[in-house]
């Protein structure tokens, strides 16, 4: 397996809250156990002349909540649906638990980009979509999707219509649908897009005491975001994506106590320390 550390300048550089992951260093299975592992992976769509990405490893361990950022078009929500195994890697494997992932798993949820809801059907039925053929009791499953509609706060709008919804609205019913899945893995795909940031934070603080509840079957998520202050506020570490074909250019620990908010001291750096790493204008330059 190939492993990424960052350049020897950068590594000194790095402040004792942001730093280069040990685990990153020495790869999965030295800390906790491993849930979700890509090892080695790469994409190509059909008739393309180059791959999207290539030799991708990631992996989050229990209680962990990574984040993946990258500059538009390198691939991050790809790779998510291929860590979903929704579309087929070129090269790699995928790792659930340690062992092979090599169709869709109601253990792994992906909530897309795009806002999936479908308009014929009410907020709770969308939830509930995700309980077809699982054989759950209808009256567990509409406890359950009511549960996780509460939990995005969309409590009393279950009888609603996406039509009748906000877009934001609408992004939470995706979550919600999700999160009913009881997956051991979240992938969530700029998840808050669409949310004005009151609410957003709200249910970036539920998501995330979801992964931390040992009484959820939740272990760990990995969020795709171009909000590099939601990024340090959530994860544990960040792997960065850049170049053509992408690869992991830098991964970053973010070792801030929880819950954080940007009013912390070192968390501009940390998000400094993303920005440098994506080779952008720092924030506070
Ligand atoms: N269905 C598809 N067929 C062919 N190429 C695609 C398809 N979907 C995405 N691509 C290409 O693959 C590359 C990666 O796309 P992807 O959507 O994964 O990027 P991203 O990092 O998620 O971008 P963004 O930050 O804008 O969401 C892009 O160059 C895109 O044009
Ligand atoms: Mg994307």
């Amino acid at each position: 397996m190939r492993i990424y550390i960052s350049a020897p300048a950068m590594w000194f550089k790095r402040s004792a809250i942001c730093l280069a992951s040990e685990s990153t260093m020495v790869g999965p299975g030295t800390r906790g156990s491993t849930v979700l592992e890509g090892r080695d992976i790469a994409y190509s769509y059909p008739g393309a002349t180059k791959p999207v990405f290539a030799d991708i490893n990631l992996f989050t361990k229990v209680d962990e909540f990574i984040a993946v950022v990258g500059p538009t078009g390198t691939g991050k929500s790809t790779l998510l649906r291929v860590l979903a195994q929704l579309i087929p890697q070129a090269a790699g494997k995928v790792f659930l638990d340690g062992v092979e992932v090599t169709r869709p798993s109601p253990k792994i949820s992906l909530v897309h980009q795009s806002i999936a809801t479908f308009p014929w059907m009410t907020a709770l039925d969308n939830v509930k979509l995700v309980l077809a053929g699982t054989g759950m009791d209808e009256q567990e499953a509409v406890a359950l999707c009511k549960k996780m509609l509460s939990v995005v706060g969309l409590q009393g709008f279950e009888g609603y219509y996406p039509k009748e919804m906000s877009g934001g609205m609408r992004q939470r019913v995706a979550i919600a649908r999700a999160l009913a899945a009881s997956p051991e893995v979240l992938l969530l795909d700029e998840p808050f897009v669409h949310l004005d940031e009151l609410t957003a934070n709200e249910i970036r603080k539920e998501v995330y005491d979801l992964v931390f509840n040992p009484a959820t079957t939740l272990k760990s998520a990995v969020l795709v975001s171009h909000n590099l202050h939601e990024v340090v506020q959530l994860a544990d570490r960040v792997y960065i994506m850049n170049s053509s074909p992408a690869i992991i250019v830098d991964i970053v620990k973010i070792d801030l106590p929880r819950p954080r908010t940007e009013r912390d001291s070192g968390f501009l750096d940390c998000v400094d320390e993303l920005y440098k790493g994506l080779n952008l204008k720092t924030a506070k330059s």
